[in-house]
């Protein structure tokens, strides 16, 4: 059996630090063989750089999925050429850096993870339906494992079942909510339509409720910020059978 730990979407340092904090335990606790991380809202000030890239690497995290946020800071461009366990959403441009997937060697087997992005309520990018079919074709692996960034649950669920019995695990993130659909389809493919977020507990998505409130009030932008307050760790705990690459299990994490 492989088991796959998978957070949530890291928000500023609060998120980062929190998540170094507990990361070894739960990964010793649950058995993990493998940890994903969502780190596109990892650094200060939003976005992903270098060094919150590194800081989640050195937490603990083999794989780093990211998603719309991953291009807001300059510094990441060249880092995501370099660091290709650093991943961004493989439906951009070609000319895009960095890589939609990374194919992870765990000795007898591989493990690809593949980041895709919505197009609902999102920023128009290739379809994600057809950039799969084109990743699947293209690359060979033992397991496969999506990290769906998107708003809409329809695009969500329709996602996991376009994929079912063609991969291991179709996780969400994006919303920042935790939702309680978890399960397996039909053909063996462990879904969930959003892993959650790591960060302060109190907070509208991670940020201080109070910007996000004046941002409402005022119709004009405001700074939002990450308060260094009480924080939570989300995610899932995804068992795939060796022999079948089906998903046996799929469990939430809440960690606070
Ligand atoms: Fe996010
Ligand atoms: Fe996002």
């Amino acid at each position: 059996m492989l088991k796959i730990l998978f957070i949530g979407d890291v928000v500023g340092q609060p998120g980062c630090e929190f998540l170094r904090r507990h990361l070894p335990s739960v990964k010793r606790l649950t058995g993990a063989d493998i940890v994903i991380v969502n780190g596109e809202n990892s650094a200060v000030g939003n976005g992903i750089l270098p060094s919150s890239a590194n800081f989640l690497l050195d937490s603990g995290a083999d794989i780093v999925t990211t998603g719309n946020h991953v291009f807001k800071r300059r510094e990441i461009y060249d880092y995501l050429e370099e660091t290709p366990q650093v991943i961004r959403p493989a439906n951009f441009p070609a000319s895009a850096p960095g890589k939609g997937y990374y194919l992870y060697d765990g000795g007898s087997y591989t493990l690809c993870v593949i980041n895709m992005m919505g197009v609902t309520y999102m920023e128009p990018l290739n379809n994600p339906f057809y950039e799969i079919d084109r990743i699947l074709a293209e690359v060979e692996a033992t397991y496969y494992f999506v990290d769906f960034h998107a708003e809409a649950t329809g695009e969500k669920k329709a996602f996991g079942c376009y994929l079912d019995g063609r991969v291991s695990c179709v996780v969400g993130t994006h919303t920042h909510v935790q939702t309680a659909d978890e399960q397996i389809l039909p053909k063996g493919t462990g879904f969930i339509s959003d892993a959650g977020m790591t960060g302060p507990a109190y907070s509208a998505l991670g940020v201080n409720p109070q910007n996000v409130i004046d941002r409402y009030l005022s119709a004009m932008p405001t700074r939002f910020e990450v308060q260094d307050i009480d924080c939570q760790m989300n995610g899932v705990v995804v068992e795939i059978g060796k022999k079948t690459g089906k998903c046996n299990k799929i469990e939430r994490i809440n960690i606070k």
